[in-house]
Protein backbone atom coordinates (compact mmCIF):
# COMPACT_ATOMS: atom_id res chain seq x y z
CA UNK A 1 0.00 0.00 0.00
CA UNK A 2 1.23 3.40 -0.91
CA UNK A 3 1.12 6.16 1.71
CA UNK A 4 0.89 10.05 0.94
CA UNK A 5 1.51 12.53 4.09
CA UNK A 6 0.70 15.79 3.48
CA UNK A 7 -0.35 18.84 5.14
CA UNK A 8 -3.91 19.14 5.38
CA UNK A 9 -5.07 21.87 3.32
CA UNK A 10 -8.35 21.55 2.34
CA UNK A 11 -11.70 21.03 4.10
CA UNK A 12 -11.92 17.20 3.04
CA UNK A 13 -8.49 16.71 4.58
CA UNK A 14 -9.93 18.03 7.88
CA UNK A 15 -12.92 16.11 7.41
CA UNK A 16 -11.28 12.91 6.78
CA UNK A 17 -9.02 14.07 9.97
CA UNK A 18 -11.68 14.47 12.30
CA UNK A 19 -13.53 11.15 11.39
CA UNK A 20 -10.43 8.96 11.65
CA UNK A 21 -9.95 10.73 15.28
CA UNK A 22 -13.98 9.63 15.96
CA UNK A 23 -13.04 6.30 15.19
CA UNK A 24 -9.90 5.62 17.01
CA UNK A 25 -10.94 7.99 20.27
CA UNK A 26 -14.48 8.14 20.65
CA UNK A 27 -15.84 4.93 18.91
CA UNK A 28 -12.28 2.21 19.75
CA UNK A 29 -11.25 3.85 22.76
CA UNK A 30 -14.02 5.17 23.99
CA UNK A 31 -12.67 8.85 25.27
CA UNK A 32 -15.62 10.15 27.29
CA UNK A 33 -14.68 13.69 26.14
CA UNK A 34 -14.94 14.60 22.27
CA UNK A 35 -11.64 14.42 20.60
CA UNK A 36 -12.62 14.65 17.52
CA UNK A 37 -12.69 18.91 17.47
CA UNK A 38 -11.37 21.60 19.60
CA UNK A 39 -10.70 25.14 20.23
CA UNK A 40 -7.17 24.12 18.96
CA UNK A 41 -7.69 22.64 16.05
CA UNK A 42 -8.66 26.25 14.32
CA UNK A 43 -4.86 27.46 14.80
CA UNK A 44 -2.85 23.69 14.65
CA UNK A 45 -0.96 22.74 11.61
CA UNK A 46 -2.11 18.86 10.83
CA UNK A 47 -1.07 16.12 9.10
CA UNK A 48 -2.93 13.18 7.02
CA UNK A 49 -1.86 10.51 5.28
CA UNK A 50 -3.93 8.63 2.49
CA UNK A 51 -3.58 5.56 1.00
CA UNK A 52 -3.53 5.14 -2.92
CA UNK A 53 -7.40 4.00 -2.71
CA UNK A 54 -8.32 7.87 -1.30
CA UNK A 55 -8.83 6.27 1.88
CA UNK A 56 -7.42 8.68 5.16
CA UNK A 57 -4.99 6.61 7.15
CA UNK A 58 -3.69 8.89 9.36
CA UNK A 59 -3.77 12.02 11.22
CA UNK A 60 -1.69 14.66 13.77
CA UNK A 61 -1.47 17.65 14.70
CA UNK A 62 1.20 20.41 15.69
CA UNK A 63 -0.29 23.25 18.20
CA UNK A 64 2.28 26.31 18.51
CA UNK A 65 2.84 27.48 22.23
CA UNK A 66 5.15 30.13 21.97
CA UNK A 67 8.29 30.75 19.81
CA UNK A 68 10.52 28.04 20.26
CA UNK A 69 7.57 25.32 21.84
CA UNK A 70 4.63 22.85 20.07
CA UNK A 71 2.52 20.38 21.25
CA UNK A 72 2.10 17.20 19.04
CA UNK A 73 -1.27 15.73 19.38
CA UNK A 74 -3.97 13.81 18.29
CA UNK A 75 -1.59 11.04 16.41
CA UNK A 76 -4.68 8.36 14.97
CA UNK A 77 -4.16 5.20 13.04
CA UNK A 78 -6.76 2.88 12.41
CA UNK A 79 -5.80 -0.13 14.14
CA UNK A 80 -5.73 -2.88 11.25
CA UNK A 81 -3.19 -0.72 9.61
CA UNK A 82 -1.14 0.23 12.60
CA UNK A 83 2.86 -0.84 12.75
CA UNK A 84 3.31 -0.56 9.24
CA UNK A 85 4.96 3.09 9.59
CA UNK A 86 2.42 5.26 9.15
CA UNK A 87 2.44 7.01 12.67
CA UNK A 88 6.40 6.91 11.72
CA UNK A 89 5.48 8.94 8.60
CA UNK A 90 3.11 11.06 10.35
CA UNK A 91 5.47 12.23 13.05
CA UNK A 92 8.53 12.75 10.36
CA UNK A 93 6.28 15.33 8.59
CA UNK A 94 5.06 16.98 11.79
CA UNK A 95 8.54 17.65 12.99
CA UNK A 96 9.45 18.87 9.56
CA UNK A 97 6.51 21.60 10.40
CA UNK A 98 7.44 22.25 13.72
CA UNK A 99 11.12 22.83 11.97
CA UNK A 100 9.65 24.97 9.30
CA UNK A 101 8.05 26.78 11.79
CA UNK A 102 11.66 27.68 13.90
CA UNK A 103 10.27 25.47 16.83
CA UNK A 104 13.30 24.33 18.75
CA UNK A 105 11.13 21.49 21.41
CA UNK A 106 7.94 19.41 20.97
CA UNK A 107 6.36 18.07 23.50
CA UNK A 108 3.80 15.44 23.72
CA UNK A 109 1.00 13.62 26.54
CA UNK A 110 1.40 10.23 25.06
CA UNK A 111 -1.12 7.29 26.01
CA UNK A 112 0.81 5.28 27.86
CA UNK A 113 0.64 2.48 24.98
CA UNK A 114 2.18 4.51 22.80
CA UNK A 115 5.03 5.69 24.95
CA UNK A 116 7.25 3.36 22.75
CA UNK A 117 6.61 5.08 19.61
CA UNK A 118 8.03 8.21 20.81
CA UNK A 119 10.90 7.25 22.48
CA UNK A 120 11.87 5.41 19.78
CA UNK A 121 11.67 8.33 17.93
CA UNK A 122 13.91 9.97 20.69
CA UNK A 123 11.07 12.13 22.68
CA UNK A 124 11.77 11.47 26.94
CA UNK A 125 9.28 10.50 29.77
CA UNK A 126 9.23 14.12 31.97
CA UNK A 127 7.22 12.90 35.32
CA UNK A 128 4.74 10.54 36.26
CA UNK A 129 2.12 9.15 34.69
CA UNK A 130 -1.23 10.70 34.90
CA UNK A 131 -4.65 10.33 34.41
CA UNK A 132 -6.90 12.28 31.44
CA UNK A 133 -9.96 11.49 30.92
CA UNK A 134 -9.61 8.21 32.91
CA UNK A 135 -6.73 7.01 30.42
CA UNK A 136 -2.87 7.00 31.48
CA UNK A 137 -0.44 9.41 29.81
CA UNK A 138 2.93 10.50 30.15
CA UNK A 139 4.35 13.51 29.17
CA UNK A 140 7.64 13.44 26.59
CA UNK A 141 9.72 16.03 25.15
CA UNK A 142 12.18 16.28 22.27
CA UNK A 143 14.48 18.93 21.36
CA UNK A 144 14.55 19.80 17.65
CA UNK A 145 17.86 19.59 16.29
CA UNK A 146 18.74 22.96 13.90
C1 LIG B 1 0.41 5.63 18.24
C2 LIG B 1 0.09 5.32 16.77
C3 LIG B 1 -0.33 6.61 16.06
C4 LIG B 1 1.38 4.76 16.12
O1 LIG B 1 1.11 4.56 14.75
P1 LIG B 1 1.68 3.30 13.94
O2 LIG B 1 1.32 3.51 12.51
O3 LIG B 1 1.23 2.04 14.57
O4 LIG B 1 3.24 3.45 14.17
P2 LIG B 1 4.40 2.82 13.28
O5 LIG B 1 3.92 1.62 12.55
O6 LIG B 1 4.99 3.91 12.46
O7 LIG B 1 5.41 2.39 14.41
C5 LIG B 1 6.59 3.09 14.62
C6 LIG B 1 7.34 2.44 15.71
O8 LIG B 1 6.67 2.47 16.97
C7 LIG B 1 6.47 1.15 17.43
N1 LIG B 1 5.16 1.14 18.03
C8 LIG B 1 4.03 1.63 17.50
N2 LIG B 1 3.01 1.48 18.37
C9 LIG B 1 3.54 0.87 19.44
C10 LIG B 1 2.99 0.42 20.65
N3 LIG B 1 1.69 0.56 20.93
N4 LIG B 1 3.80 -0.20 21.53
C11 LIG B 1 5.13 -0.37 21.23
N5 LIG B 1 5.70 0.06 20.10
C12 LIG B 1 4.91 0.66 19.22
C13 LIG B 1 6.59 0.27 16.23
O9 LIG B 1 7.01 -1.01 16.59
C14 LIG B 1 7.65 1.00 15.45
O10 LIG B 1 8.89 0.81 16.01
P3 LIG B 1 10.21 0.80 15.12
O11 LIG B 1 9.99 1.70 13.93
O12 LIG B 1 11.25 1.29 16.04
O13 LIG B 1 10.33 -0.61 14.72
C15 LIG B 1 -1.01 4.24 16.64
O14 LIG B 1 -0.62 3.12 17.40
C16 LIG B 1 -2.39 4.70 17.10
O15 LIG B 1 -3.15 5.29 16.34
N6 LIG B 1 -2.75 4.40 18.36
C17 LIG B 1 -4.08 4.73 18.89
C18 LIG B 1 -4.22 6.20 19.15
C19 LIG B 1 -3.14 6.72 20.04
O16 LIG B 1 -2.85 6.16 21.09
N7 LIG B 1 -2.54 7.83 19.62
C20 LIG B 1 -1.48 8.46 20.36
C21 LIG B 1 -2.08 9.47 21.23
S1 LIG B 1 -0.79 10.18 22.19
Amino acid sequence: MATLVRFASSPRDLEAAFALRRAVFEVEQGVPRPLDRDAFDDRASHVVAWDDAGRCVGTGRLVRLDRRTGVLGREAVPAELRRTGIGAALLDALERMAKLQGLRELTVNAQLPAEPFYRNRGYVREGEPFQDQGVPHVRMKKALAR
